[in-house]
């Protein structure tokens, strides 16, 4: 069974005639396996960010499924969404939202406080492994904004990476970085992939990152095309 399975799923955003109407994703047919790895190109506004939401389950299609584990999302209470998110799935941003009055190592821990209790002892000791890993041992109780760009969007993957998802999603993780931060952050993403049998989806502007996986695919017109090997 896949992971995640997309049928012909469509997405508009406002009331059909409302005068805010637009289709954004027109019929997507996808499917995710456990540790695979794939990159998203396409046009400012093209629906990468949609897509995403939708495979991340934050949002839900206008038409046709979302399957998680053979499960229609649709069919899933919110409750039941939010712990398939927060035990499941990472989410790396663009921007890297970092709580700025909160030290790296806070903020790796923060997906830990839906649970009750707050951080557990494990749970603080994993948070300074993955630091460890995303070379960051030493900034653990800095506060971001004495991060550089590329720091930061570390402390945002091992955040992401804290309760141990299957599957990353990643939209545009390297849009504020310069082209060498950039590779060493796909870099690091790749390789965490490829230890933990992670999942991984990048959507990107650049043509240089997306060379980094395989396969590559291209959204327009609401439609998601492979690229050629
Ligand atoms: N919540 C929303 N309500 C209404 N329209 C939306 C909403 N989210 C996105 N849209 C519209 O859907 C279209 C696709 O937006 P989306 O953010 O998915 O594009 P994108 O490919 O991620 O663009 P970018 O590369 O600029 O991030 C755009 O026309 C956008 O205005
Ligand atoms: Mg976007």
């Amino acid at each position: 069974m896949d992971m995640v399975e997309l049928r012909h799923v469509e997405k508009a955003y406002g009331r059909p005639e409302g005068p805010d109407y637009v289709e954004v994703l027109r019929g997507i047919d996808l499917t995710v396996e456990p540790g695979q790895t794939m990159a998203i190109m396409g046009p400012s506004g093209s629906g990468k960010t949609t897509l995403l939401n939708l495979i991340g389950t934050i949002d839900l299609p206008t038409r046709g499924q979302v399957l998680w584990d053979g499960q229609d999302v649709a069919a899933m209470s919110e409750g039941q969404r939010a712990l398939l998110r927060n035990q499941r799935i990472g989410f790396v941003f663009q921007m890297h939202y970092l709580l700025p009055q909160c030290t790296a190592l806070e903020n790796v821990l923060l997906p830990t406080l839906a649970r009750p209790g707050g951080p557990s002892r494990p749970a603080i000791e994993r948070a300074r492994q993955l630091l460890e890993r995303v070379g960051l041992a030493r900034q653990a109780d800095s506060m971001p904004g004495r991060l550089s760009g590329g720091q930061r969007q570390r402390v945002a993957i091992a955040r992401a990476l804290i309760n141990g998802p299957r599957l990353l999603l990643a939209d545009e993780p390297t849009g504020s970085l310069d082209a060498q931060s950039a590779e060493g952050v796909i870099d690091l993403l790749l390789e965490l992939s490829q230890r933990d049998g992670l999942a991984l989806i990048v959507v990107t502007h650049a043509e240089a990152v997306a060379r980094m996986f395989a396969p590559i695919y291209r959204l327009s017109s609401g439609r998601l095309c492979q690229d050629l090997p």
